[in-house]
């Protein structure tokens, strides 16, 4: 039953870097808009971001924005979609200048900030805060402006549906408090800026509240996904023994960008003759590595050895703090690390303003596929695509609503029944059959497994509405995984160890229809906006 209604002009969902950009933007256009958000405004994914945000700024000698986009496609394994990524690398230099704007600082002076370099990057170009820090600079700015600006935010409520007329444009949003008592915006534009999907396994870099709600709210309004295979795995998390499942805490790799190197137990190299960057070659490159060096020696972790760089402990206080809780002195001591769930590539399919394929409903940052990342994002690449997706977005969303509008008034949803997965059993399935090293027979059990897992339910409680999310998320990316039958960037599929030409350009795609998921594959360069 819902307790109450609102109205706005946009409603964004969630509360991330693109998210609270994107409201800032739509506010300052004169929209009315309510953040939801289903816990803190700060819990998600961007305080926990490290190494920084990449961006030509255009002082130093020898880089470029082309640069930038040469590091970008050649990591992204040919899937990026090489105009989407220009134009959003080209925007980099503004949408920091607005975050500047917002109160943020960086490391280093003003007019000459410093620059890092990490995975995949052939210059020094990501800039960073509080040395490891920048995310939670990043969120702390957006915040605080968010405050200054009067915003209408509303924590602890997660998205259960966004509400479409019947010519399938969005007319609001449901939401559900931690009871599950529901309430309903009405309001002509959506925007999903939901994070990632980190949850769909038992160990991620990703804050708990990454459970793949974004993908499953598109989904079921009628967008479509792309590329949802290829979750990347970061190389470096902190492995700490008998920690059990969850939050690993991430190990930047900035601090190969300094320096540090990786080394398996028995101290030789790990990425020597795998790739002529070494340690600092792209990250589905270095975690592939990492995984199969694990594998051969049955050993749980490699060693990062950082006791090289200058100043470690001062330059990277987040990870020294992580290491020191584990008994681990950065400064002296090798880390243990290993691979952990990071960041999906895909998502949401949008064209170069945010707009999926459903009227009304726009999407931004890691819960949308712009077509920046393609088969794996390049470090450091996400904060920045955040700001400008976000600005855009919203800006899109002003020029939307200039027009003649219709006045929308959305029936509350029916409570309909869909798989809710155990969490613990889908992601035990997920790591087991979906991750770095899946093949087919793998990919079917972790089908089977979450299948068998799963109730059919109403989702009434925010737990409900995440795993259901979560269960609807795994389907879709085991079976956009089943059907790529290749290598290729963070799919590593180990019956297909070779990276075939026919899959060259093509995108996989997933669509909703009935409770049935349909995959089919379109022209990365397109993405596939309805
Ligand atoms: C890191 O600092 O290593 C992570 C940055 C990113 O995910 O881009």
């Amino acid at each position: 039953m819902t307790r109450w209604e609102t109205t706005a002009d946009l409603v964004v969902v969630g509360s991330g870097v693109a998210g609270l950009t994107a409201a800032l933007t739509a506010a300052r256009a004169g929209l009315r808009v309510v953040v939801v958000t289903k816990d803190a405004p700060d819990a998600g994914s961007t305080r926990w971001a490290q190494g920084g945000i990449a961006v030509v700024l255009g002082d130093i000698t020898g880089d470029s924005v082309a640069a930038h986009l040469a590091d970008t496609l050649a990591a992204g394994g040919g899937l990026v979609d090489a105009g989407a990524a220009g134009t959003i690398l080209a925007a980099g230099p503004a949408a920091v200048a607005a975050l500047r704007g917002e109160g943020a600082v960086f490391d280093g002076p003003p007019d000459a900030l410093a620059r890092t370099r990490e995975g995949g990057h052939s210059a020094l170009r990501v800039v960073h805060a509080g040395g490891d820090a920048t995310g939670a600079e990043v969120e702390r700015a957006l915040l605080a402006a968010t405050r200054r600006a009067e915003l209408v935010v509303l924590p602890g409520h997660a998205a259960s549906a966004v509400l479409t007329g019947p010519d399938g444009a969005v007319e609001g949003l449901e939401v559900r408090d931690e009871d599950g008592r529901a309430g309903l915006l009405a309001a002509p534009a959506v925007l999903l800026a939901t994070g990632g999907v980190g949850a769909l396994y038992e160990t991620t870099t990703n804050p708990t509240v990454a459970t793949a709600d974004g993908w499953a709210l598109a989904l079921r309004a009628g967008a479509t996904l792309a590329d949802v295979e290829f979750v990347q795995f970061h190389p470096t998390a902190l492995h700490v023994p008998d920690a059990g499942k969850g939050r690993a805490p991430l190990v930047t790799e900035a601090l190969r960008g300094e320096g540090a190197v990786l080394r398996d137990t028995g101290g030789r190299s790990v990425t020597a003759g795998v790739h002529p960057l070494g340690d600092l070659a792209p990250r589905d490159v270095v975690a592939a590595a990492i995984t199969r060096r694990l594998g051969e020696l049955g050993a749980e972790h490699v060693w990062l050895d950082a006791t090289g760089v200058p100043d470690v402990a001062a330059r990277f206080p987040t990870v020294a703090a992580a290491c020191a809780a584990i008994g681990v002195d950065l400064a002296r001591d090798p880390v243990p690390v290993r691979p952990a769930a990071h960041y999906a590539c895909g998502g949401v399919v949008t064209d170069d303003h945010g707009r999926t394929g459903v009227p009304g409903l726009w999407a931004a940052g890691e819960v949308a596929r712009t077509g920046l990342h393609g088969a794996n994002r390049l470090a450091s690449n996400s904060l920045l695509e955040g700001l400008v997706m976000g600005r855009r977005a919203a800006e899109d969303v002003a020029r939307a609503l200039a027009g003649p509008r219709r006045l929308a008034s959305p029936t509350p949803p029916a409570a309909v029944p869909v798989p809710i997965a155990d969490r613990a059993a889908l992601q035990a399935a997920m790591t087991r059959g979906a991750a770095i090293g899946r093949d087919a027979a793998g990919l079917a059990a972790a089908s089977d497994a979450v299948e068998a897992a799963s109730t059919v339910r109403a989702p009434r409680t925010r737990a409900d509405v995440e795993d259901a999310a979560l269960t609807l998320a795994a389907h879709a990316l085991l079976a956009a995984a089943g059907s790529r039958t290749e290598t290729r960037g963070c799919h590593v599929r180990a019956d297909h160890p070779r990276t075939d030409d026919h899959w060259q350009r093509a995108s996989s795609t997933v669509v909703l229809s009935g409770d049935r998921l349909h995959v089919g594959t379109t022209d990365a360069r397109h993405g596939g906006v309805a």
